[in-house]
């Protein structure tokens, strides 16, 4: 199979780093954080220590600047040995890319160093009980006093919430605005009010902290506001245009991870006389697997090379590699476990966390159907 021949020898380079600590330094543990739910702490050691942190912040901050394909390469890597990993490796610039979009020098100055080299975590702060796929709906709220915001109200499925230091948290001034009440703030941690809540047990990443914020009188300094009072709808929104091509990269991750499976246990599984790799109907699984992936990892890279190319406006391609590539991961990890059977749904072989992490890749992010929509109104002119 023919290399990716359009990547420079930069991009080449850092795939190669990552796909190297992905394999010989987060593979081997990740059965393990999944099995106990526990953090990664081993494996984000490894991936802070190999410089790959920062490679989404421009060098003027300390990062190295290489940009959405090159975070989407190093994305697929982890994810093909741990998913859960993966979610948090992009959490960080999730969560950070926001003060890039929206910040002010200053708040640049304050943060971006930091969370290039791995000193800060941040996370990214939408959802709620009540708001998921209709985020402009939601509820917490930022009254407005002389020098500060007091927020109020709960956040849901925070990634990260609780390990980090920073974070980016939507709120409204004024719910009956919807999208244009919508805006930012940088929260760190110890603000007086901000209370970390439910963690939640999961199908799958089960060593991604997913978790519950609460905001009770919860007093921001208005320094603290990202862009201006009804700006955080599009900060929000001009974020994940960056990070669903990423989201997409950990769903080609999974899915070449439970190929690579497949075609391994197909080759030395043997049934009727013959490795079952000999029958067509195990082929042409293959076969229709590996299209997928490869279609996937095609559109990711599409979409973020639109990014790196400065094209504005990439929301169309950006949701539909995220859903192509996350409803593929869903159908190639699935086929895996069949082409494993009974060993399959067994908690011996990996492709049964494969098959748990896949889905969550049609549901974070924006789900599979909300992409759709995207790509609909798109099509459909509004
Ligand atoms: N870039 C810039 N502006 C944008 C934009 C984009 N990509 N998308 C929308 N906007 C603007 C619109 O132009 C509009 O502005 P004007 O009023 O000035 O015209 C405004 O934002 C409102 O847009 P819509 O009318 O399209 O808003 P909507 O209420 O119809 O919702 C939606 C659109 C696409 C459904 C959106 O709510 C959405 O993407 N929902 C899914 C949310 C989501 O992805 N949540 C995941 C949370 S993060 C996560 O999962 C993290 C994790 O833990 C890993």
């Amino acid at each position: 199979m023919n290399e990716l021949f359009y990547l420079t020898d930069d991009q080449r380079a850092i795939r190669d780093l990552a796909r190297k600590i992905a394999r010989e330094r987060i593979a081997p543990h990740a059965a393990h954080y999944d099995e106990t739910e526990t953090y990664p702490e081993e494996s984000m050691k490894a991936i802070l220590e190999s410089g790959l942190f920062g490679i989404w912040v421009p060098d003027e901050y300390g990062g190295t600047d290489m940009g959405c394909l090159a975070l989407s390469l190093v994305s697929e890597e982890i994810a093909w040995a741990c998913a859960a990993t993966a979610t948090q490796y992009l959490d960080q610039p999730l969560g950070g890319l926001p003060i890039l979009l929206a910040g002010t020098p200053e708040q640049k100055k304050k943060y971006l160093p930091r969370l290039a080299t791995g000193e800060l975590l941040a996370a990214y702060s939408l959802s709620e009980p009540g708001a998921g796929s209709d985020a402009a709906g939601l509820r917490t709220t930022a009254v407005r006093t002389a020098d500060r915001y007091v927020l109020n109200g709960s956040k849901q499925w925070c990634t990260n919430g609780d390990h980090a230091d920073v974070l980016t948290v939507f709120a409204t001034v004024d719910p009956k605005k919807r999208a244009k009440g919508v805006t930012a703030f940088l929260v760190e941690k110890d603000t007086p009010g901000f209370a970390v809540g439910k963690k939640e047990k999961k199908m799958g990443i089960r060593a991604s902290p997913t978790v519950a914020l609460h905001f009770t009188d919860c007093a921001v300094p208005v320094e603290q506001r990202l862009g201006a009072e009804g700006d955080g709808f599009k900060i929000a929104m001009q974020t994940l245009d960056i990070t669903r091509p990423a989201t997409g990269a950990m769903a080609v991750g999974v899915g070449q991870a439970a190929l690579d499976a497949a075609v391994g246990y197909a080759k030395e599984r043997r049934q009727f006389g013959q490795p079952i790799a000999a029958f067509q109907g195990i082929q042409f699984m293959l076969a229709d697997m590996a299209m997928l992936v490869h279609s996937s990892r095609l559109m990711v890279h599409h979409s973020a090379r639109q990014v790196d190319a400065g094209i504005r406006g990439n929301t169309y391609e950006a949701s539909m590699a995220k859903c192509w590539a996350a409803d593929a991961a869903m159908k190639v990890a699935t086929d895996a476990v069949q082409i494993f059977g009974g060993y399959g749904y067994t908690r011996e072989y990996p492709v049964e966390r494969f098959m748990r992490d896949a889905k969550i890749m049609q549901i974070y992010e924006g789900t599979s159907q909300i992409q759709r929509v995207i790509i609909a109104r798109e099509l459909l002119g509004g």
